[in-house]
């Protein structure tokens, strides 16, 4: 399984020989303005909510390369009135079989809605499961106590946490996080896009190490196995 980073929340994971794109915010990144968006040709695209800087990107790939949408049913359904009917809609708790491996859409604390005004259904955040391995993807999500549950029923590999603050989660909740879930590897995303979420990198990894956990923060473009 390969993840490769595109700035802020967006990850593009290929696995099973398929590319999975989350949440892509990558043309109006200035951090990622060196990432070739016209080489990124997902077959499935994950949007966790609504909000623009997980969607910003979400139609020129629907446009282009025509994946399998997977979201909540609200938000499918919004992309769907656009012409873009292949799509998979979920809901808290359903897991899906797919051709790479399952996808469960599990809770987050955040809020929800799209670019236009469009009521964008409740939050998320994706667990899935492919070539043996599981990962939770997290959303925009505040610390909340039912990550246990994803601690209890998962064997974790690594998770995407959030730990920008302000709107999501900080570094301090994003430690506990990882101990709800029982995860040692952790991804971070939602830091350094704005001024309001930029973070102190080595106090953050320090944060992680003291907890016994490992706080990887990617490099824009670059891509890790696992
Ligand atoms: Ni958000
Ligand atoms: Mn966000």
């Amino acid at each position: 399984m390969n993840v490769r980073y595109l700035g802020h929340s967006c990850f593009e994971v290929e696995t099973s020989g398929k590319k999975l794109l989350f949440d892509p915010y990558i043309t109006p990144n200035e951090l990622a303005k060196d990432i070739l968006v016209e080489d990124i040709k997902p077959d499935y695209l994950l949007l966790s909510h609504g909000h623009q800087d997980h969607v910003a990107d979400a139609e020129r790939f629907l446009e282009k390369s025509d994946p399998l949408l997977i979201s909540n049913y609200e938000i499918v359904s919004y992309f769907g009135h656009k012409k873009h009917k292949k799509g998979h809609p979920m809901n808290f708790g359903g897991r899906v079989k797919f051709d790479f491996g399952t996808v469960k859409y599990v809770q987050a604390v955040h809020s929800s809605v799209l670019p236009d005004g469009t009521y964008a259904g409740n939050p998320g955040g994706f667990v899935v499961n492919s070539e043996g391995k599981s990962f939770y993807f997290a959303g925009d999500t505040a610390l909340t106590y039912d990550m246990k549950l994803i601690g209890e029923y998962e064997n974790l590999d690594f998770a995407i946490l959030p730990i920008g603050d302000n709107f999501t989660m900080g570094v301090d909740d994003a430690v506990i996080a990882s101990q709800f879930i029982q995860c040692k590897k952790i991804i971070g995303c939602h830091y350094d896009s704005f001024p309001y979420i930029e973070i102190d990198h080595q106090k953050a990894k320090r944060a992680f190490e003291n907890a016994g956990k490992e706080l990887i923060l990617m490099e824009i473009g670059k891509s890790l196995s696992f």
